[in-house]
């Protein structure tokens, strides 16, 4: 938030975009007064509106809500819909077939938790990397290998323990400024194999994260038979229909 400047995010506005609620109006649409939904305000909406769901009311199309299963309350329905469908997205973009193997850099964000398990929905092995207090909660969520990110750096530890086979897709669900992990990902990832990352976003803005942005820039601009990275790269920002 504090690098955006305001002529792009038009502060003030309200904050928040997941929300679960109860149809006050259902406006000509599938939906009936009273139903139990969930779902999101579509960010282009917000930048017009300035709505946000930190509110009592939403007024959104219905495209972005959808009926609260039974099996799912108001709480966990309302942390929902943006990491899980960022998490949803960026494993299609991997096209990755049960008993292959992904890892997510990321394992205990939002992202990656619901990362891990759509995968797992899907038979797909997962390794992923989190600081040590959070390993009991990626294994809980169905993470098959475990490695604490903080013990050395992980594109280090990869190139120095390989998989074998290597990583089908990796998916960054922390959104890493430094590329390291993609510049070195043809040790660890076999070649037909896809790099998402969540948007590589500085942290703040230093020399250092300038430097991570050109370098990213290069890696993913220069072609492999010019020596460039032989792997595929994809930001899943670039396919959320929702953006
Ligand atoms: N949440 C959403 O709705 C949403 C939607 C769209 C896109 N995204 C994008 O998805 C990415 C993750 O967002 P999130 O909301 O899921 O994150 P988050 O839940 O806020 O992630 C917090 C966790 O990140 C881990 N972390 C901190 N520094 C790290 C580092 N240097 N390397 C690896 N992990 C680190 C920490 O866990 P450990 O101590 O275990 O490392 C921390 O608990 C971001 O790029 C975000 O822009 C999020």
């Amino acid at each position: 938030m504090q690098l955006a400047p305001n002529f792009l995010a038009k502060r003030p506005l309200t904050a928040e975009y997941d929300f679960a609620g109860i149809v006050e109006k259902e406006n000509g649409t599938e939906f009936e007064v009273g139903d139990s939904v969930f779902g999101f305000i579509h960010v282009s909406i917000t930048l017009k509106t300035r709505q946000g769901t930190l509110a009592e009311y939403a007024l959104v199309p219905n495209i972005c809500v959808t009926k609260r299963p039974f099996n799912i309350d108001v709480i966990h329905a309302s942390g929902l819909t943006l990491a899980g469908l960022t998490a949803w997205q960026s494993l299609n973009c991997t096209h990755l077939e049960a008993g292959q193997t992904l890892f997510i850099y990321g394992g205990s964000t939002a992202v990656g938790l619901f990362a891990i398990q759509i995968a797992k929905a899907r038979g797909i092995k997962v390794v992923a990397s989190a600081s040590g207090k959070n390993q009991g909660l990626v294994r809980k969520m169905g993470a098959d290998e475990f490695i604490d990110y903080t013990k050395e750096p992980i594109h280090k530890y990869l190139t120095s323990h390989p998989p074998s086979p290597k990583f089908h897709g990796i998916i960054d669900a922390y959104g890493l400024s430094d590329p390291s992990l993609y510049t070195h990902s043809a040790a660890y990832m076999a070649p037909d194999g896809v790099f998402v990352t969540t948007t590589p976003a500085p942290h703040r803005i230093s020399l250092r994260e300038i430097g991570y942005l050109v370098k990213t820039l290069t890696a993913i601009t220069w072609p492999a038979w010019l020596g460039g990275i032989p792997r595929e790269f994809k930001s899943d920002i670039s396919t959320r229909p929702w953006w």
